[in-house]
C-alpha cells in the first residue's frame, strides 16, 4: 500500500491536496485504490503543466521555412516524380513474408463523438455484414497467412477505460480466427484532467481522480513499458504498421508503402506516412508540411486559412497532403525514442466537458459547458525527429472511410457508401457489372472482406463471377 503521508505531502507541494478531501470516508479498499491511482500519476510535473496549458494557452507558431511536404505520388510514372513501384512492392512483400512487419492499432480513444458505449473497435462497420471494425482488421492478418504465408503479430493499444471490454470482445469472438498469442493488448497511459478555471485536478468520484488517455502519442511509451517492443524484437519484427481504429478501409499490409518506408529514396525507415489530397481547403485533416527539411503534420486548426487556400498554377492546393493517420514506424526508431530520457512529445490542450464532483461538498457535477482541460500527445509529432521521413499518396476511396460521428460527415453512412464505391471499382475492373444510379453511385450495397481482396489486383486475381441486381446487398 502506498504511504498516505508521503502522498499527502507530495500533493501539498503541488497544490493538489483536495484529492484526499474524502479519504477518511472511503472504505479501506477504496483508500488503497485512490492511493495507487495517485501514485501512478506524475504529479510533480503538474505545476508546470498547469502554468503552460491551463493558466495560459500555448500559442502555436508556424515552424520556420514552412512549405508543403514532398510526397511519392500514387501514379509512379508522374513526370519528374517517378519511382519504382515494382521494386518497392517486391521489398515490401518480402518483408511481410519474412515476418518483419507487425500491425498496430491505436484504440485507446474515448469515441465520445460517435456516441457509442464501449470500445470503438467493437462498432458494427461492415456495409453489408455489420462486422465490427476489429473483425475487419483481423481479417487482414488471417488472410496474410494464406497470401504471404506469414504471421503478422497484431498489437492493440487500449486505455485503462476500455481495456477489459476490448479483451472480452476478442475472447467472445475467439480472436476472429487469429491465434491468441499473436494478438497482444496493452493499455496506454493516462493524464489527470484539469479544471479550466483553477488548474486543480478534477475528481471523478470521492475515491477517484478524473483522468483521460494521454493521446495516441502515448503509444511510444506504452509500446515500450508493455513489453510489446521486446516481443517484436523476439519475433524479428522491424516495422510497425500503425493505424487508427476508426477506418474500416485501411490496408495495413500494403507492400508498396512498406517498401517505400523501408527502402525508398529519402527514407530513414524511421517513420513514414500516407496522405490523401485534401478535397477542399477547409477539410478538417492534419496537413503534411516540411520545415527545414523535416516532415511535420500541422493540425487544420493551427494552419492559417490563407495558407490552406493557396493554390499552385495548375489550380491544385499547395498544402494538399492531408493526413489519414496511417504510418509505419521502425522498431528501432520507437526504441530509440522510448529509451531516450530527454525524449518527450509536446502536449496538446483540448477543452472538454468532464463530469466530476465538487471537491468540497462531494456533489456530482454534470457540466453543461467545457470545464476541463485534457492534455494529449500526438504520435505524428515524432515525424520531425526522423532523419528522413517519406509521405506516400493514396486514393481516398481506396483507403479512407472513417467512422467518427453518429451521423453526417465521417459517419457509418458515409463509410458504407465509400466501402460500396471501392468494392464497385474493384469489381468493375475485374469485369463484373455493377448497377449504378443516374448520378453514377452504385445502386447496391457492397462489402469486400480483406480475406477476398485488399486491392483491385487481388480482386481481379480472384476472378469474381457474380451478377449484382439493383438494390442488392452483396458481401464477398
Ligand atoms: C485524427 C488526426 C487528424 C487526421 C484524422 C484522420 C489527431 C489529433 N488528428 O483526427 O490529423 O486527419 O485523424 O482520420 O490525431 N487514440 C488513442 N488514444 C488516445 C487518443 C486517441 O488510441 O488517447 C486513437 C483513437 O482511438 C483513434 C485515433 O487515435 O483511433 C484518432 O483519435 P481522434 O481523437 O478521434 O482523432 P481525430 O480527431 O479523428
Amino acid at each position: 500500500m502506498p504511504n498516505l503521508e508521503a502522498i499527502r505531502s507530495r500533493l501539498a507541494k503541488v497544490g493538489q491536496s483536495h484529492l484526499l478531501n474524502f479519504f477518511a470516508a472511503l472504505t479501506p479498499v477504496q483508500q488503497q485504490d485512490l492511493l495507487v491511482q495517485i501514485e501512478s500519476l506524475d504529479i510533480e510535473q503538474l505545476p508546470a503543466l498547469v502554468d503552460t496549458y491551463v493558466k495560459s494557452k500555448p500559442v502555436f507558431s508556424l515552424p520556420p521555412e514552412l512549405g508543403p511536404a514532398p510526397y511519392f505520388p500514387k501514379n509512379e510514372k508522374s513526370p519528374g516524380r517517378s519511382w519504382d513501384r515494382a521494386a518497392m512492392e517486391r521489398t515490401g512483400e518480402s518483408l511481410i513474408k519474412a515476418g518483419k512487419v507487425a500491425a498496430f492499432v491505436v484504440a485507446g480513444g474515448q469515441g465520445s463523438r460517435l456516441g457509442f458505449e464501449g470500445p470503438k473497435g467493437c462498432y458494427s462497420a461492415g456495409a453489408v455484414t455489420g462486422k465490427s471494425l476489429f473483425q475487419i482488421f483481423a481479417e487482414h492478418f488471417v488472410a496474410a497467412k494464406v497470401r504471404y504465408g506469414a504471421t503478422v503479430p497484431w498489437y492493440i493499444m487500449t486505455s485503462p477505460l476500455n481495456h477489459a471490454a476490448t479483451v472480452a470482445f476478442f475472447e467472445e469472438h475467439k480472436f476472429f480466427g487469429l491465434s491468441q498469442r499473436d494478438v497482444q493488448f496493452f493499455p496506454q497511459g493516462v493524464m489527470p484532467s484539469l479544471e479550466i478555471a483553477t488548474g486543480r485536478v478534477l475528481l471523478a468520484g470521492k475515491g477517484e481522480v478524473a483522468t483521460n488517455p494521454d493521446g495516441h502519442g502515448g503509444c511510444v511509451k506504452a509500446l515500450s513499458v508493455s513489453g510489446a517492443l521486446a516481443d517484436m524484437r523476439r519475433r524479428g519484427v522491424e516495422h510497425i504498421s500503425y493505424f487508427q481504429v476508426d477506418n474500416p478501409l485501411v490496408r495495413p499490409l500494403d507492400p508498396a508503402f512498406i517498401g517505400l518506408h523501408a527502402a525508398g529514396p529519402g527514407s530513414s525507415a524511421e517513420m513514414s506516412s500516407k496522405m490523401i489530397p485534401k478535397a477542399y481547403p477547409e477539410e478538417k485533416v492534419g496537413v503534411f508540411c516540411s520545415s527545414q527539411g523535416k516532415v511535420e503534420v500541422i493540425e487544420y486548426s493551427d494552419l492559417p486559412m490563407d495558407l490552406q487556400k493557396q493554390r499552385l498554377e495548375d489550380g491544385s492546393l499547395r498544402f494538399i497532403a492531408g493526413s489519414i493517420a496511417i504510418h509505419i514506424m521502425g522498431v528501432e526508431f520507437v526504441e530509440r525514442l522510448a529509451n531516450d530520457p530527454k525524449f518527450a512529445l509536446p502536449y496538446h490542450r483540448a477543452e472538454k466537458k468532464v463530469p466530476c464532483i465538487d471537491p468540497i461538498s462531494g456533489a456530482a457535477i454534470n457540466p453543461s459547458g467545457n470545464n476541463g482541460v485534457k492534455l494529449e500527445k500526438f504520435v505524428f509529432d515524432a515525424l520531425s525527429l526522423c532523419r528522413g521521413s517519406i509521405v506516400f499518396e493514396t486514393d481516398r476511396t481506396e483507403e479512407f472511410a472513417p467512422i467518427k460521428n453518429a451521423a453526417g460527415l465521417d459517419s457509418i453512412d458515409t463509410s458504407r457508401s465509400l466501402q460500396t464505391e471501392r468494392a464497385a471499382r474493384w469489381l468493375e475492373a475485374a469485369g463484373v457489372a455493377v448497377p449504378r444510379k443516374t448520378d453514377g453511385s452504385p445502386d447496391c450495397v457492397l462489402e469486400v472482406s480483406p480475406v477476398t481482396a485488399t486491392c483491385a489486383a487481388e480482386m481481379a486475381a480472384a476472378k469474381p463471377t457474380l451478377k449484382i441486381d439493383r438494390g442488392a446487398k452483396v458481401a464477398l
